[in-house]
């Protein structure tokens, strides 16, 4: 990623030389939304949803944000164009911005927007093809009532907790489950499981983030007549699915090969392979084929 540029306060700059001033309550108190985006062929993918998921986070914490759709957009463009590559990823961030020490939200006085381009491999390319490995972390996704999901904040505190679990474990990434002990989500994408020809994801009341990518991968499951559906899931359903796997803008399509060691009967599993060439379709469809 250090690789990147970053636009902020108006200007592009070089990654490496980009720097936040401390009194940003994005630092001091994780006050803030983001999200990330993917570009492919030049073009920046599902740029919209992701604009309006960003709007939508920002209003659930009552940030206000001073620049509309078509802004974000020219500066998601201006800055895919000066990282130079057609491939890679964009990190969209809004602090609070600049204020006292304190925790009040309400002396800060202009949102701080960061748009960074980089590059961001979250599974090499061996561990793509043979499958990751997932435990279920101890440590569990935040209750709504604490921390809606819905809201793509810059508090990930609890997701690296549990990414520190996987770690330790030897594993590639681990699963989160809600206070109730129903599975939400990766640390930072969303899971699917396969159990006789039905492709599963738990509901979003179940802690997962509302994921750009596992909408579109119900979408385009649901148009190859492959039956989806949203539903709530035990670590019992995980363990005893005839398939798995991720997904994420970061992580895009991911197949699990085991879970809480336990090995998966099929990995990369077919309708993995059926959703992971839809998508890449969709992919070469929206981006390189159709005009921006
Ligand atoms: C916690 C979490 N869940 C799921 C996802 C996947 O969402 P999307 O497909 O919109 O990238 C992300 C992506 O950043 C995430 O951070």
């Amino acid at each position: 990623m250090d690789q990147g540029v970053c636009w902020m306060d108006g200007r592009i700059q070089p990654l490496k030389e980009a720097t936040v001033p401390v009194l940003d309550h994005g630092l001091l108190y994780g006050d803030g939304v983001f999200e990330g985006i993917r570009f492919y062929f030049g073009r920046p993918f599902m740029l919209r949803a992701h604009l309006d998921r960003l709007r939508r986070s920002a209003r659930a914490i009552a940030l206000d944000l001073p620049w509309d759709h078509a802004a974000l957009s020219d500066i998601v463009a201006r800055v895919i164009e000066a990282f130079g590559a057609p491939e890679g990823y964009i990190r969209l961030i809004v602090t609070r911005g600049e204020g006292p020490l304190g925790i009040d939200p309400s002396s800060c006085r202009r949102p701080r927007l960061i748009v960074i381009a980089g590059r961001l491999e979250m599974v090499g390319h061996a561990a793509r093809a043979e499958g990751v490995r997932l435990v279920t972390a101890a440590t569990r996704r935040l209750p709504p009532d604490g921390l809606d999901p819905r809201i793509k904040s810059l508090n990930y505190l609890n997701h690296i907790l549990a990414r520190l679990e996987a770690n330790r474990a030897g594993a590639d990434e681990a699963v989160l489950l809600n206070a109730q002990g129903r599975v939400a989500e990766g640390t930072a994408d969303n899971l699917f499981i396969a159990r006789d020809g039905r492709l599963l994801t738990p509901p979003v009341i179940d802690g997962a983030l509302p994921g750009i990518t596992r909408a579109l991968i119900l979408r385009l499951a649901g148009e190859q007549g492959i039956p989806t559906e949203e539903l709530s899931l035990a670590p019992y359903d995980l363990h005893t699915a005839d398939e798995c796997f991720l997904s994420g803008t970061g992580a895009e399509l991911v197949p699990v090969r085991e879970i809480d060691g336990r090995a998966l009967p099929a990995c990369p599993g077919p309708l993995y392979r059926r959703c992971a060439e839809a998508f890449t379709q969709h992919i070469e469809r929206h981006c390189r084929e159709e005009p921006a």
